[in-house]
């Protein structure tokens, strides 16, 4: 799939980010509680960082990475970005996301999580799809279960962030038992 589709859910649609959408990312993204638990989000996360990263993950779907950026249906308000990278050669793909921090809490990650894992299956034709947390992120590991993945296992000090290791937890589901309820 060379563009990245509209996918809907329950509460969300989740679609392709554009340009407009900049001034409300970098306002949910410029928050140490989300940008610590990230990789490549820097701190403070400026209008400009924030741009160019747009400009750059639209253009991604023919590398097989489709970063969808959520819409709660409601009020159309921009909640979060979810994305699936996908391994084609091995027929995996993961998953990772962030929620704007006034939208915690509510079920919206476990919601987009299970709609972009249904995407891999169904319309990537993935085998397995995956989900890594840092150790102390016990709400995203929660979010990763309630979609339907299992715990598969730890690496120590995985990932080195602002100078310090993080351990990292990994989580997984098969499309044969994933379960869609
Ligand atoms: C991780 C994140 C997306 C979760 O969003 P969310 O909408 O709050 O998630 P949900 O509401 O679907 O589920 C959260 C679960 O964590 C639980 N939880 C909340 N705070 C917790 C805590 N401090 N410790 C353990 N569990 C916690 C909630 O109770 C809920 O589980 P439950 O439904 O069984 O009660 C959001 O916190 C976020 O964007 N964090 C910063 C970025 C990030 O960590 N991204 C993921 C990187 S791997």
């Amino acid at each position: 799939m060379n563009t990245i589709p509209t996918l809907y859910s329950e509460r969300v649609i989740l679609r392709p980010f554009t340009l407009e959408d900049a001034p409300a990312v970098q306002a949910i993204l410029n928050d140490r509680e989300i940008t610590d638990y990230m990789l490549t989000i820097p701190y403070p996360c400026t209008l400009e960082w924030v741009e160019a990263w747009i400009q750059q993950v639209s253009g991604d779907a023919p590398t097989g990475r489709y970063t969808f950026g959520v819409i709660r249906r409601d009020d159309e308000t921009i909640i979060g970005r979810i994305n699936i990278r996908v391994n084609a050669d091995h027929q995996r793909g993961e998953i990772g996301y962030w929620l704007g921090r006034a939208f915690w809490g509510q079920g919206y990650a476990t919601e987009m999580a299970r709609r972009v894992i249904q995407f891999g299956f169904d319309d990537l034709g993935l085998n397995r799809v995956v989900g890594q947390c840092f150790a102390q992120n016990e709400r995203s590991a929660r979010v990763l279960e309630k979609a339907g993945m299992r715990y598969e296992a730890t690496f120590r000090d995985d990932y080195l962030k602002n100078g310090v290791y993080e351990t990292t937890h990994f989580y997984g589901a098969l499309r044969g038992e994933w379960d869609r309820a």
